[in-house]
């Protein structure tokens, strides 16, 4: 079975952050959300993954992902460009997969309990031409959604619908076995946003009456799509994938750390407190007078002293300093800087990028 992973899109809702990459390349709880995906591709046995590329920095995408020996896959890099849709991302994919079945995994998508269950399900128990995968969410309006028949056979899928007509959601990861799915995108018309929709392409397999399986994900899933859902997939993800202590870098004797925490290489923590689950990444140097409480999640070469911290994630080159402020929920891009000045200032001094929240 291969893979493809979308990588592509404009990342709005997420600006500034967005900015400078690909969403798919925020690091929650120590990895890029798409090295998340890529890791259960991997641990589900598909190692030969096309990456689909977008107009936003693709070359970030290369760069970091390579060949894909580091992670132990073999990587093709495809692009896309414009995002004209998540169906025009598969077409793209076509000489790739050939006759071979593949699995579309959303480069935005965390799925906790990963999909090896399913890759197994879709190649010894079914020869369906799709299977989707379905989640009950309080907000079906956010995703594709799914209708059934009286006897709990799919009906049809819809997109982003106003009047849903169930709660459950289209996870982010499909399954296909060519040529079907290439046949029906062919005739595909653009939706209301512009897009062409694997949901419609989908409904077109239905209408054909061709087999469409699907499987209830139980677990944890998060498309993370806005701030809030990284704030969750953090706490998501630190709470799955950290189950022990690891302390890698250098820690003074005034220092008390609790519980499962990840600290990286060459940070020094000093005179602080750490209260798991949390993840510090490399190169860091926090304290003295820190403290940081469940559920934060810090990236490399970062420079934290005299704040405390919960439930929020910083990227790289952050510098916090001397603030005697509680920080909390919060996202926190790479390279910005917080001080509090020696004197009272007489006002606030903020460069802040667009789309900032920042309540004071
Ligand atoms: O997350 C699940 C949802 O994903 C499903 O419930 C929906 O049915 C499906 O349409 C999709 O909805 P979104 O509106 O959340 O998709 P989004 O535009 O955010 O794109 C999903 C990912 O695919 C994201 O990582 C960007 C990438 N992408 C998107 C488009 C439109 C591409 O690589 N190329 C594209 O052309």
């Amino acid at each position: 079975m291969k893979g493809v992973l979308l990588h592509g899109g404009f990342g709005t809702r997420l600006r500034p952050l967005t900015h400078t990459g690909p969403k798919q390349l925020i690091r929650i709880a120590g990895k890029p959300v798409s090295q998340w995906a890529l890791e259960d591709l991997r641990d589900s046995g598909v190692r030969s993954v096309a990456i689909i590329l977008g107009e936003l920095a693709p070359e970030r995408v290369v760069e970091y992902y390579g060949d894909g020996s580091r992670l132990g896959m073999r990587l093709t890099y495809i692009y896309q460009g414009y995002p004209y849709g998540l169906a025009h991302a598969v077409y793209i994919t076509k000489d790739y997969v050939g006759d071979e079945p593949f699995v579309v995994y959303l480069g935005d998508n965390v799925l906790v309990e990963g999909i090896s269950n399913y890759v197994k399900k879709f190649l010894e128990e079914t020869d369906a031409a799709a299977m989707i995968l379905l989640t009950r969410v309080p907000d079906p309006q956010r995703f594709g959604v799914a209708e059934f028949d009286g006897e709990g056979k799919l009906r049809r899928l819809v997109e982003k619908p106003k009047h849903p007509p169930s709660n459950y959601a289209l996870v982010g990861i499909y399954f296909f076995r060519p040529p079907y799915i290439f046949k029906v995108i062919e005739e595909l018309k653009p939706s209301w946003r512009g897009e062409l929709e694997i949901t419609d392409a989908i409904q077109k397999l239905l209408d054909r009456g061709l087999r469409v399986e699907y499987a209830i994900v139980r677990g944890w899933w998060k498309d993370t799509g806005t701030p809030e859902d990284i704030l969750e997939a953090n706490r998501l993800l630190l709470d799955y994938k950290y189950k022990e202590k690891t302390i890698k870098g250098e820690i003074d004797d005034k220092t008390r750390i609790e519980g499962r925490v990840y600290i990286g290489r060459n940070t020094k923590i000093i005179d602080s407190v750490i209260r798991g689950p949390a993840y510090i990444g490399e190169n860091n140097v926090i304290g003295p007078g820190v403290y940081i409480g469940p559920y934060t999640s810090i990236g490399d070469n970062c420079r934290i002293s005299n704040v405390e911290l919960e439930n929020s994630v910083l990227m790289d080159n952050v510098v916090l300093e001397t603030l005697e402020q509680r920080i909390v929920d919060s996202l926190i891009g790479s390279n910005t800087v917080i001080q509090r000045k020696e004197k009272k200032p007489r006002g606030y001094r903020l460069i802040i990028g667009e789309n900032a929240v920042v309540e004071i």
